[in-house]
């Protein structure tokens, strides 16, 4: 598409972000895009622009050949992926914000962009606002990113904002978050983790080359998170939110997952609040680098749509560099982590899958330990996905040096000190405390 091109939108979708785009493209006229066309499901709703605009039939907008770029802006995942098949087959470029479309299809929308020539831009499907995937395309173009670690969904962060600085209860507090516009059609996607695990999927692909079914990648969202385990975070200076992490790992793979996490006032996440996105990105030689801004709701998400619009003028398209370049990451499940596990009856959680436990509590009703643990063991437990189980990564969660811990801790026991690294060692803040 030419700079003097002008872009004739075909639009679908005119719920929060869908009228979002469409007030924000009259606001910049610049831009030279006019909507042409915007198609709704439901046509007898009242709209804040002309009626005829409006159709309810797709066509009106793919077979109009004066149409060039379509954006899509439907909550139904399968319907939007029909709809941006056809748009590209129709040599349309397209954007779009439905992380669970792009995050599910990734690698048959790599080939229709690639067998029609026409870009598919998603900027608004990672954190809202923040250009997560423009930096990681272009910036972060080579091998140097060690670490992705963000709170990369709103609805989840306010409702916990909202809950340990309100005292606000789950339930008015996702209801706060669905009636701003930040939640999910079906707000189970956001928190369960979904969501979350999805936009993981596109950043895996972007930052690392990686192409993962989302429902391959380990997510749990916050629904199973108990008073005690926030009460804990508070004790000692910290808060629980869930992270989407991203790690490369000395070896060389590359470890996913989407957990709740610790996370102390050291951190940038520390301050994330409400439906703010942050993430933090380790490099090779740039240490720590934080992206932060607005994550959900109509004009910050709008805004993403915008800069793709824009980019689309002078003929951006993701070129993928690193799925095609010669880096070759693999995603493991070879790696330790140091989690927190906070459950009701001592049976419910299997101490043996543990490499070590280095605290447990038992206070009320309510039992925690904190331990490291492989994580295909963890994922093979037969209590990570029990309802009365809450798990959180520890601040450090990743423990590389296993192997070697493991060896001084024998060597210790058959010198005849055994509990040495077991008692009164503050690892991340928690005293460890010995096994009983
Ligand atoms: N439901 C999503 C969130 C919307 O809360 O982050 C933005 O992707």
């Amino acid at each position: 598409m030419r700079q003097d091109k002008k872009l004739v939108i075909g639009l679908f979708g005119f719920g929060v972000v869908g009228e979002g785009i469409y007030e924000v493209l009259k606001k910049t006229p610049s831009l030279q895009a006019a909507v042409k066309k915007i198609c709704i499901r439901d046509g007898s709703k009242h709209r804040n622009a002309p009626a005829a605009l409006f159709t309810t039939d797709a066509g009106d907008i793919l077979n109009d050949p004066a149409i060039n770029v379509v954006v899509e802006l439907i909550s139904d995942a399968e319907a939007a992926y029909a709809i941006v098949c056809r748009a590209l087959q129709s040599r349309k470029a397209v954007v779009s914000a439905n992380k669970k479309m792009i995050a599910e299809h990734l690698q048959e929308l790599l080939r229709l962009q690639a067998a029609h020539g026409v870009p598919l831009l998603y900027e608004a499907a990672v954190c809202g606002s923040i250009p997560v995937l423009r930096n990681l395309e272009e910036y972060y173009d080579n091998d140097l990113l060690d670490g992705f670690c963000g709170i990369v969904n709103g609805s989840t962060n306010f409702i916990l904002s909202r809950m340990y600085e309100d005292r606000m209860d789950y339930r008015s507090a996702l209801l706060q978050a669905q009636s701003l516009g930040f939640a999910e059609a079906d707000p189970r996607l956001d928190v369960e983790g979904i969501d979350a695990v999805n936009k993981l999927a596109i950043v895996l692909l972007h930052g690392y080359g990686i192409i993962a079914p989302p429902e391959h990648l380990l997510h749990i969202g916050i629904s199973r998170l108990h008073a005690a385990d926030a009460a804990l975070a508070a004790e000692k200076g910290q808060q629980v939110k869930l992270t989407a992490q991203a790690r490369k790992l000395s070896g060389g793979a590359v470890a996913a997952f989407v957990l709740p996490q610790f996370v102390g006032s050291d951190s940038q996440l520390f301050q994330v609040r409400n439906e703010y996105n942050g993430v933090v990105l380790q490099t090779a030689f740039a240490d720590k680098q934080f992206l932060y801004g607005k994550g959900a709701g109509r004009f910050p998400t709008a805004s993403a749509v915008l800069s793709d619009l824009s980019a689309l003028r002078y003929d951006y398209r993701y070129e993928y560099r690193k799925l095609h370049g010669s880096e070759g990451n693999v995603l493991t499940q070879d790696f330790y982590l140091r989690v927190y596990v906070s459950f009701e009856w001592d049976s419910a959680v299997d101490r043996t899958d543990f490499e070590w436990v280095e605290a447990f509590h038992c206070q009320g009703d309510r039992q925690y330990l904190i331990g490291v643990i492989h994580f295909e063991r963890l994922l093979q437990s037969r209590w990570l996905h029990r309802k009365e189980v809450s798990l959180v990564v520890c601040p450090d969660g990743f423990v590389e040096d296993v192997a070697a811990r493991k060896l001084r801790r024998r060597s210790l026991e058959l010198a005849g000190s055994p509990y040495v690294d077991r008692v009164g060692v503050a690892i991340d803040g928690y005293v460890v405390e010995e096994e009983p």
